[in-house]
């Protein structure tokens, strides 16, 4: 089972200010930064696009750079996110483009795939495809904004992955998204959970080193 890993949303941070949003995260030594790619098709909100991750990797931020494409043609935008420093691409399953293609694409860019699935959308269909992830991210909120309400309901779905996993002898990261906080966080571990992506909670958190203390102790 993989460590528990506490991975920021950019989203959360100050939007004229990326890079020192960016520099809170890596300042307290956590080594991953979630970055949201919104379309206004896929979801009805806009954020940022290559230029942004390859601005904040000319401004020294060398972190793990978690990029998570919600949008309707994600696979026409793989290899430009890599090309600016992404080092894993999740994409969703529910638009209609190949999969599998644009997973292994990904992979040939020299980045870690990732497959997504949406709070309505049942486990089953990313089944096929857990065996070529490095990622499986579960949202835990319908995406588009950050500040939701956590699904509680998504722990079954948790745990089904997690099952998959195990009797595959699968190694990919299982990542839960909206609404994560220390608490709902436990309850997600339990569930196999093991990859934490926090936006409001980690930037409006007082005190961020007791916060990322007490993830790295799930
Ligand atoms: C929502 C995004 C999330 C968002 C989470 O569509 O995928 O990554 O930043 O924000 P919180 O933690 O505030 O729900
Ligand atoms: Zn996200």
């Amino acid at each position: 089972m993989h460590s528990p890993l506490l991975n920021p949303s950019l989203l959360a941070g100050d939007h004229a200010h990326l890079a020192a949003s960016a520099r809170v995260v890596a300042d307290l030594g956590l080594p991953w930064l979630h970055v949201d790619i919104m379309d206004g098709k896929f979801v009805p909100n806009l954020t940022f696009g290559p230029e942004t991750l390859a601005a904040l990797r000319r401004h020294g931020i060398d972190l793990f750079f978690d990029t998570h494409l919600m949008l309707a043609e994600p696979h026409l935008y793989v290899d430009a996110f890599a090309k600016a420093g992404a080092n894993s691409i999740s994409i969703h399953i529910e638009p209609s483009y190949d999969h599998g293609a644009t997973l292994a694409r990904i992979r040939s860019l020299g980045c870690g795939a990732g497959i997504v699935l949406n709070p309505d959308t049942p486990a089953s269909s990313i089944e096929s495809f857990i065996d070529r992830v490095d990622l499986v991210l579960v949202m835990t909120v319908q995406p588009g904004f950050g500040g939701q309400a956590f699904r509680q309901d998504m722990l079954p779905k948790l745990k089904t992955i997690s099952s998959w996993r195990a009797a595959r002898g699968l190694n990919f990261r299982l990542e839960v998204d909206g609404g994560i906080d220390s608490s709902n966080a436990v309850e997600c571990r339990s569930a196999g959970a093991d990859t934490f992506v926090t936006g409001t909670s980690f930037f409006k958190s007082a005190d961020k080193a007791a916060f990322a203390a007490s993830f790295a102790a799930l």
